[in-house]
């Protein structure tokens, strides 16, 4: 539905390992409703729910993981609307997510009676941490608690054969985990549950905490994606979080080093610091040339949504998104912006100074682009004026009246907006 401008792919070194590029994107896996939705002030209601739901597919989500029915009755209520009221599209799964124990995943089971086709997502943590302190096991017996639930998994779907099933695992706090013992109950569970090219089970391999810089959980991936055994019937996915601030590299580096789906959220809500932000990913994928295949061409209305939704404002320079990110207050931006606008050529990739992407690409508008305060130069000024009262002024009167308009922005400690400039072109030039 949007068109889509060509970007030129960013190639400024030689290197070529493990790959410097992404060159399709992932498959995309929204949490917004458990993991985005469990760190809230206020979770979501089920309408809200419904909402952000229909919000997610309008945006091009084809797996969405839509709550922890076993943990919450409004997720069960929401996983019941979404089946009986036939509100999911013949190509898009739902998700949830339970814990390994049987009368969660009996619950979990059970909200799913009479969907067409739905993930099941399993998981239980696998770090030393968790073995020793919170579990009291040793590693056969995380593994043993793994496989159990597994095991009844199948049991459960096979009783509900109408639905076309997708079995998930995740590792929880995988990335704290030492890779051999990963890789164990990873294998364990996937024998389980007979992954095969055909009838492929997603592995999910959480940054439950981001503990390290992107680099290394790459080399966590690209370990799991070379020992895997039974790699041909897995869809590896990742699922970081922000910590270290660093998971939307982290999800860029895991990408490269065989990763094929990515798990977050849009503008990086959830836990804590947040699940990977996929707006900025899937945008960033979009200004190096590649179709993300999530349509952000009109990302204030996503955004807006969103913020109703969870009630957390956007961080008005977060990439893309915030109000301020298409923005040059200063006088030499401003001026190369102006000259990239004047030499634009829609047929060539986009090359505009300073900004990166096309802000009518995302249904923004360039009116934000240039605004003038204190910084600002004679660029900004003549262009604002131009553009909203058609007045082009000579050179030298722009750097006469830029300097009229630095004092009044000097004065105020204030944005001017071009009404007042022009009204201050009127009482220096035009009025006697
Ligand atoms: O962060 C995490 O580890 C999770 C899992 C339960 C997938 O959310
Ligand atoms: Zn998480």
């Amino acid at each position: 539905s949007k068109k889509y401008r060509p970007y030129r792919p960013i190639r400024l070194t030689d290197r070529t390992w493990p790959d410097v590029e992404i060159t399709r994107p992932p498959v995309w896996m929204s949490t917004d409703l458990r993991d985005g939705n469990q760190a809230l002030f206020e979770p979501m209601s089920v309408a809200t729910k419904l909402e952000m739901f229909d919000m997610l597919l309008a945006v091009g989500f084809k797996e969405i993981e839509v709550g922890f029915p076993s943990a919450s009755q409004t997720d069960y209520t929401v996983v019941r609307r979404l089946i009986e009221e036939e509100r999911i599209p013949e190509d898009v799964r739902i998700e949830v997510i339970t814990q390994a124990r049987d009368h969660l995943i009996e619950q979990t089971m059970a909200s799913l009676r009479g969907a067409k086709r739905a993930i099941v997502h399993l998981y239980n943590a696998t770090s030393p941490v968790f073995r020793k302190t919170v579990f009291r096991l040793d590693r056969a017996g995380v593994r043993a608690v793994a496989v159990h639930g597994a095991k009844l998994i199948k049991r459960l779907a096979a009783a509900q054969p109408q639905t076309e099933w997708t079995f998930q695992y995740s590792p929880e706090t995988f990335s704290a985990t030492e890779l051999d013992f990963a890789k164990e109950v990873v294998d364990a569970v996937t024998a389980v549950w007979e992954a095969t090219p055909e009838h492929p089970v997603i592995v999910n391999l959480p940054a439950t905490v981001e503990m390290s810089t992107p680099n290394v959980f790459a080399d966590q991936i690209e370990w799991m994606h070379r020992h895997l055994a039974r790699r041909d019937g897995i869809v590896l996915s990742v699922h970081p979080h922000n910590d270290r601030g660093s998971a939307v590299a982290a999800a860029e580096f895991a990408v490269m080093a065989g990763a094929e789906r990515v798990e977050g959220c849009l503008f990086g809500n959830g836990e804590r610091t947040g699940n990977v932000d996929l707006v900025t990913l899937a945008l960033n994928l979009y200004t190096q040339g590649v179709h993300p295949r999530l349509d952000f061409s009109r990302i204030n209305d996503v955004a807006r949504t969103v913020e109703q939704c969870t009630r957390l404002p956007i961080h008005p320079r977060h990439p893309y998104a915030g109000d301020l990110v298409f923005t040059a207050f200063s006088g030499s931006h401003q001026d190369a912006i102006k000259k990239g606008f004047t030499a634009r050529n829609s047929d060539e990739p986009w090359a505009v100074p300073y900004l990166p992407i096309d802000p009518e690409d995302l249904g923004r508008s360039y009116e934000s682009v240039i605004r003038v305060n204190s910084q600002s130069g004679k660029g900004g000024v003549a262009y604002l004026l131009e553009r909203e009262y058609g007045l082009v002024m000579p050179r030298r009167m722009q750097v006469e009246f830029s300097r009229v308009v630095q004092q009044a922005a000097d004065t105020s400690g204030k944005e001017i907006r071009a009404d007042e400039m022009w009204a201050i072109f009127r009482r220096e030039y035009l009025e006697p």
